[in-house]
Parts: structure tokens; C-alpha cells; sequence
């Protein structure tokens, strides 16, 4: 898969300058090459799709490219074969266990009530050795943690300014959000061969305005000789044979 068929922006290019590498998207695009077979025929899931999906580029590989969310997307999402309305936590029912071979859920742990549930929810549609690749935030970086801690109602009004668009603000939780508990909610949950790492990607995520995104490279250059307090949690896991 091409990494990067497009120039990246200024701020992107700045970043990766500065050593803040390998990214988040980078890290996501090759564990999912690895996952999807190359002779295609694959069923994928984008967990908690919102309206974008790095599972996009694999299209050519998929026989069934299926979207979930909790809300309905405000526009179509073409790429998509079919699209479901469910809450992972708790809609276990939403596909027959075993259907996909492969499920992404990009920043969405954060988001999710009980996220040991909806690790479990989509291990149950997962197929025997399917991966699922996720990817949250960590709460071991402090402007996350503050960022997580400060009351909902004044992060609300907060969360729009530094996202990298409006439409991408959504509620917060933060239940599971850190490195270790990453792991071992994946291991509640069911999943074997258990990989997590971290990445610096504040200056990404908060890239809407130059304030914000100085103030995300800032915290992305402190934290990234520590990986363990990296702003970012990559991590993919199997779903083990029953
Ligand atoms: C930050 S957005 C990420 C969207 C997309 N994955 C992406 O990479 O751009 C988080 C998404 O998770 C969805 N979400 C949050 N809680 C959910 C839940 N319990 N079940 C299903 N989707 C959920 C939200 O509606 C939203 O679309």
C-alpha cells in the first residue's frame, strides 16, 4: 500500500521534521495490509467509522466493507458495502458471530462506556485469528490526562477548537486508556497475540489551528523520547479460536 500518494500538509511535514515518526495512520495502514489477505475476498468492519476510514484504501481487497457506528452518518459513506446503527457496549447482536476476517476502530476506545464490552462485541463477529487494530488515546501523556479530566461541560466547549474538525468532537470517556490497560482489556476480552504501541500524533489531532497545533507539537516533542507517555495508543490483537 502507497503510504503517502498525497503531499502532506505543512504542519504534518513540520512534525515528521522533527522526528515525531512513525505515525499513527502509518503504523494503523501496515498492521492493516498484514491483516487483510492480498488475494482479496476479505470481509473488514470499521468499527466506530464516523466518516472517514483508513480500511479505504484496501477496498480493491475486500469482498464486503461494512461500517458501525452508534449514529447514522450525517452524509453517505460510498465506500461502504453496508452500514450499521449500533452501540458496541451493548448491541451485540448488530452481525452473526464469525462474519469479518478484519476489524479497525480508529479513536473510538475513548468514546466507548465500557470498552472491555465492545472489545468483546467485535471479537464475537471476528472470524478464529481475525485481527482487530484499534486506536485511542493515552492518558499517560498530561495534556491527555488533563484533557480527560477537565469537567465534560467545559471540555465540550474545548473539544471543538482543538479537533481537527467540529464534526470529530464527540462525548468522552477515557475508561481504558492506557497502555497496560489497553492489554489486558484486550486479554478480558478474549484476544491473543497482543501488540500495543504508542505514538506522538497531539500536533496531528489538534492541527486545526496554529495555536493548537504548537500546543500539540509541544506536548508531542516533551513526551516522545518516553514512549510509554506518547499522546497515542496503537494496538492489535487476534481473536483466538474459541
Ligand atoms: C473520534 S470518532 C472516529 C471516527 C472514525 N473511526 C475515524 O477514524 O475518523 C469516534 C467515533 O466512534 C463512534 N462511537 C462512539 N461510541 C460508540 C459506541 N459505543 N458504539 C459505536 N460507535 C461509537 C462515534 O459516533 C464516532 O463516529
Amino acid at each position: 500500500m502507497s503510504r503517502r500518494a498525497r503531499p502532506e500538509p505543512l504542519r504534518a511535514r513540520i512534525a515528521r521534521r522533527l522526528g515525531l515518526t512513525p505515525t499513527t495512520q502509518e503504523i494503523v495502514e501496515e498492521w492493516l495490509d498484514e491483516a487483510v489477505p492480498a488475494a482479496g475476498g476479505a470481509a473488514a468492519l470499521d468499527a466506530g467509522c464516523g466518516r472517514l476510514s483508513l480500511l479505504k484504501p484496501l477496498k480493491p481487497r475486500l469482498a464486503r466493507f461494512t461500517g458501525v457506528d452508534i449514529h447514522p452518518p450525517a452524509k453517505p459513506l460510498p465506500w461502504l458495502d453496508e452500514f450499521a446503527v449500533a452501540d458496541l457496549c451493548r448491541d451485540t447482536d448488530a452481525f452473526p458471530p464469525g462474519t469479518f476476517d478484519v476489524a479497525l476502530s480508529n479513536f473510538t476506545v475513548e468514546h466507548f462506556a465500557d470498552p472491555v464490552a465492545a472489545f468483546r462485541t467485535v471479537g464475537a463477529w471476528l472470524r478464529p485469528n481475525g485481527w482487530l487494530v484499534i486506536t485511542t488515546v493515552n492518558r499517560r501523556h498530561p495534556f491527555v490526562n488533563l484533557y480527560l479530566s477537565i469537567p465534560a461541560g467545559i471540555r465540550d466547549r474545548v473539544q471543538p477548537l482543538v479537533k481537527r474538525s467540529a464534526a470529530d468532537a464527540h462525548p468522552l470517556v477515557g475508561a481504558c486508556n492506557t497502555p497496560a490497560r489497553i492489554r489486558e482489556g484486550l486479554a478480558a476480552a478474549g484476544y491473543g497475540e497482543i501488540e500495543v504501541v504508542t505514538t506522538s500524533h497531539l500536533s496531528r489531532a489538534w492541527g486545526r489551528t496554529w495555536p493548537t497545533w504548537l500546543l500539540g507539537l509541544a506536548g508531542d516533542l516533551v513526551t516522545h523520547p518516553f514512549p510509554g507517555r506518547r499522546s497515542t495508543i496503537v494496538a492489535r490483537a487476534r481473536r483466538m479460536e474459541a
